[in-house]
Parts: structure tokens; sequence; C-alpha cells
């Protein structure tokens, strides 16, 4: 059996370069080992979006996104979580042996309520949809940025803990987290994030990314003074390749001033961004092609997911006429 990896983002916003270094390379660069079956977790986003052309409008952008980072359809399964509706039923038999107390102890969670956000039960329950959309793909491998690490660990609870009741059914999958990207920073140097308004979107023009890499805070430092490790750096190491051991170099010894600093990062980002555009433009040269996309995925995904549901009604026994 071929191996598979499963991997999501929610329709809450427009992508940005943290999920693209944090999830979306993994799962392009995976796609010539594993089987990928990558999901828009469109019900997911329902917990924070109450405005159906926000959600409508984001799931597209999700897809475009997608695509444009080099998703292949030939060789990924790319499809919308709500046209699978084995996601919503094997969330709701996991629910039945999930502990609250796992569930309050999710970071995801406190976080949101810390913010202010809405004590909805779509966000409490946020990871035991989140393991159906993983296990009923039996994958081997999800990769995500760290901020889904404990959202993993639950999920390999709850398939534990079905597999002590029910016996064994599901392998417990690994999380694939790169260190070197596993916190993309924000300009404003917290982690980037669509909800601290602080990120740079994959098809941000020129002219908006260098008005954001300008903003970046820096200290006081001279130019010939030597640097810190900070935002600016962070986010040379993740896109400037050429010019990288230069500013490296800068950074430790003295010699190079944030602003010139910061209008390499910008042109280097631009320059990084070029191909995304490219890819865009040629997708809306095609009327109708993110929909034939998506029914193809839909279909491909309902079929992998039926089986395993099947496989879990019958261990838990639920009547399947
Ligand atoms: P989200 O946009 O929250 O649905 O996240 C989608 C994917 O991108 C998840 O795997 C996240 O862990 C990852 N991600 C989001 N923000 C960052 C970031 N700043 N750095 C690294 N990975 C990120
Ligand atoms: N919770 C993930 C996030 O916010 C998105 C997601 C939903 C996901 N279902 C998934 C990621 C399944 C990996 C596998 O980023």
């Amino acid at each position: 059996m071929a191996h598979r990896l499963v991997s999501g983002i929610q329709a809450t916003g427009t992508p940005h370069i943290g999920n693209y270094f944090g999830a979306i390379r993994q799962m392009v660069q995976l796609q010539e080992k594993y089987e990928n079956f990558i999901l828009v977790a469109d019900l997911h986003s329902l917990n924070q979006i109450h405005d159906a052309d926000r959600l409508r409008s984001g799931t597209r952008e999700i897809v475009i996104n997608y695509l444009a980072s080099g998703l292949d359809p030939e060789k990924t399964t790319i499809f919308l979580q709500s046209s699978v509706p084995a996601h919503a039923e094997l969330s709701t038999i996991l629910g039945s042996i999930t502990s609250l107390g796992l569930l309050e102890r999710a970071h995801a969670y406190k976080d949101a309520l810390a913010k202010g956000r809405e004590a909805n039960l779509g966000l409490f329950s946020y990871p035991v949809l989140m393991a159906a959309d993983i296990l009923l793909y039996k994958p081997e491998v999800v990769p995500v940025g760290r901020d889904q690490q404990q959202h993993l660990e639950i999920t390999n609870d709850i398939a534990s803990r079905f597999n002590h009741l029910y016996g064994q059914t599901f392998s417990l999958p690994k999380g694939i987290i790169l260190d070197e990207v596993a916190t993309v920073p924000g300009i404003d140097g917290q982690k980037m994030s669509k909800s601290y308004s602080n990120t740079i979107g994959l098809f941000e023009s020129p002219e908006v990314v260098k008005e954001k890499v300008m903003k970046i805070p820096t200290d006081s430092r001279r130019p010939e003074e030597p640097k810190e490790v900070d935002t600016l750096l962070a986010l040379h190491r993740l896109i400037s390749a050429a010019d990288l051991p230069e500013i490296e170099e800068a950074y430790v010894k003295g010699g190079m001033g944030y602003k010139e600093t910061k209008e390499r990062l910008a042109a280097n980002i631009t320059s990084f961004l070029q191909p995304f555009h490219d890819r865009l433009a040629e997708i809306n040269t095609k009327p109708g092609y993110l929909e034939d996309i998506l029914v193809e995925g839909n279909k491909q995904a309902n079929i992998q997911s039926n089986a395993t549901l099947e496989e879990v009604k019958e261990r838990v026994g639920i009547l399947s006429l």
C-alpha cells in the first residue's frame, strides 16, 4: 500500500509565507514520495467565521494558494473537508471516547479564549475533528508547523484510546515539523499569523512587500555595529539564498545597516514570490479549473475515507446496512 500523507489549512484568510514554509512547502516536496491528501479545513473555519461570503472566498483562496505553491492535482488529492461527510461522522464517533480534560488542555483553545474569541463547541472540539481528518486516511506522516504539534499529540491519544477499546485500527501518524521553519516570524516579530495582521501573503505585490518589510522593528545599532539574530535575519535565512552568507557575516561582525538589510530582504521576497504570481496568472486563464480539481479530489477522498469509516462502524457496533 502507498504511504500516505495528510495535511490541511483552515479557510480563515490569505495564506502567508509562514504557512508556506511551515507546512505547504513540505506538502509540495513530499508529493513525490507520498500519496498526498490535502484538505481545506472549511468546517474548522466555521467556529471562527460566521460570514458566508468570507468563508466561500477564503476556501477558494486556500485552493488557489495550494496550486500556486506547486501542489499538483495529478499527484495530490486536494479536497474540501465539508465535501467528505465521513469527517463529521468520524468526529462524532471519536467525540464519544475523548475526555473533556484532554481538550481543556489544548493550547490553541486556551489561546483563543485568552484573545477573546467566542468559546463555542466547535472551537472546543476542534482537535477531535482534526483527529478525524487525519485518521480517516491512515497516513504515515502529517507535515505541519509547530503550533499544531499538540493537536497531533491529541490525535494520537484519541487513536490509541480507540485501538485500546476496539482493537488495533489506527497506526499513529508522525508529525513532520521542521525546526528551521517551525515558527516563521511576522513583521512585528511575533509568530506570523492571520490573526495578528503581521503577514506577508504569497501574492503580495512588490510595493506592499517593501512597505511591510520596512516596518519590521529593529534596535538602534549603527551599520558598523554587530547585530543580534532578529526578525530580519530570521526571514533572510528563509528567503535569501545567494546573499545570505554576506548578510550573516555582516550581522556577526557589523558592516551592514538595517535599512540596507531590509531593502535586500524586500527584493529577495519579491523574487521568491514571482513564481507564485506566475502560477496564479496561469490558473486565472482556466475557467472552471478549480471546480474540476475539487470535484475529482472530493471523489477520491470520499472513496478512501468511506473505507475507514465502514471499518470503524463495524468495530464500534454501528449497523451498516
Ligand atoms: P493555519 O493558517 O493556522 O490553518 O495554519 C496552516 C499551517 O501553517 C499549519 O500547519 C501551521 O502550523 C502552519 N503555520 C501557520 N503559521 C505559521 C508560522 N508563522 N510559522 C510556521 N508555520 C506556520
Ligand atoms: N488545525 C490545522 C491548522 O490550523 C488545520 C488542519 C485541519 C489540519 N485538519 C488538519 C492540519 C489535518 C493537518 C491535518 O493549521
